[in-house]
């Protein structure tokens, strides 16, 4: 649905030069929710303003739906805008108008009655569950219901894609987990195709089913939400699952402990299985949990654990084997500080 090939992108300021894209090559389709995650300054904002041409890229080709973004004339490149809405991180609302008008404002160009209009921003004002608030102005209002305004003025002329900027980065935990829960019964309900650009793993674990991970205006790994979140190839792309998993916490405490320390990452099946007791037990080692989290991303259930275990060399490589036979991943954080035969 949505083709980036080979996209670069320098911007040239009066002392420097900065290349913001570097080779580009990203593919959404119909239905994903795509979330694009990285630090700030990593050219996230640049990208998803390529693929409406809000951005003109300095080499490489835009396809959306088919048609090649840089071939056509400002009248066509107009009407595919009209089916990409975007929403912002600032909300980017008009305060002089009242809550209805902002919504009904994109709907001004395209010539309908009165009362379809009526109709549709009736509509919208009911999905995002503001309809007590139509002739409110924007600064009555709180910034998650300014978003659920911006969400539907963005709805307005029925795009087929969604772009969202850091939509919910100026909101609290609670307000960003609603306007993520809002956005995901509208790619549901409508089925669009919602790219998110975040600098937040919690945002990509909510709701997306692909992800992108940026750093310097490449992108470093992308894939399924699951295998990235379970093995992240990247150092950057394991640092934001560290973080979205909460154990870069703990993490730090890992120089006190004698034995070697694993992370485990597993998902499906295996998750309802008591494969640490079975491991202790069958290869007399001792398991030290020192972190543990469980959780579901679109259905899977996906689990990672930092473990120390203790015990003779070979019981835990044989331990480790059998556990990788069961699908599931094993990664050293740390080794043991001495051999075992020094340690007993
Ligand atoms: N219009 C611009 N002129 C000059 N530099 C820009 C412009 N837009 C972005 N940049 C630079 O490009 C890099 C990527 O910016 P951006 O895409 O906004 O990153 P992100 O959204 O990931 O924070 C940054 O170094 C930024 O300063
Ligand atoms: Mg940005």
């Amino acid at each position: 649905m949505i083709s980036l090939k080979n996209i670069s992108k320098t911007f040239h300021t009066k002392d420097k030069e900065v290349k913001a894209l570097d080779n580009i090559n990203l593919e959404v389709a119909e239905g994903d929710i795509f979330g694009v995650i990285g630090y700030s300054g990593a050219g996230k904002s640049t990208l998803i303003r390529i693929i409406n041409l809000l951005e003109r890229p300095d080499s490489g080709t835009v396809t959306v739906n088919g048609i090649d973004l840089l071939g056509i004339d400002d009248r066509q490149l107009r009407e595919v805008r009209s089916h990409i809405g975007m929403i912002f991180q600032q909300f980017n609302l008009m305060n002089s108008i009242d809550v209805y008008k902002n919504i009904a404002a994109p709907l001004k160009n395209r010539k309908l009655h009165p009362k379809e209009i009526n109709q549709k921003v009736e509509e919208l004002l009911s999905l995002v569950g503001l309809s007590d608030k139509k002739h409110a102005y924007p600064t009555q209002l709180s910034g998650g219901q300014k978003q659920r305004v911006a969400i539907a003025r963005a709805l307005s002329s029925d795009p087929r894609i969604l772009l969202c900027d850091e939509a919910t980065s100026a909101l609290d935990p609670n307000t960003t987990q609603s306007i993520l829960r809002l956005l995901k019964e509208i790619h549901d309900k409508l089925g669009i195709t919602i790219v998110i650009i975040t600098h937040q793993m919690e945002v990509v674990k909510s709701i997306c089913n692909r992800v992108a991970v940026m750093e310097n205006g490449k992108i470093v790994e992308q894939g399924d939400i699951v295998d990235v979140f379970t093995n992240p190839q990247s150092g950057i792309g394991r640092e934001f699952v560290s973080q979205a998993i909460g154990s870069e916490s703990v993490e730090k405490y890992f120089g006190k402990f004698r034995g070697a320390i694993y992370k485990l990452s597993f998902f499906g099946e295996v998750t309802h299985e008591p494969v640490l007791s079975y491991i202790a037990t069958e290869y007399k080692i001792t398991v030290n949990i020192l972190f543990g989290n469980i959780e579901t991303l679109h259905d899977t259930v996906v689990g990672s654990l930092l473990v120390e275990l203790l015990g003779a060399d070979e019981n835990i490589a044989a331990a480790l084997d059998y556990y990788k036979s069961l699908n599931t991943k094993v990664e050293v954080i740390k080794n043991a500080q001495q051999p075992y035969s020094e340690r007993h």
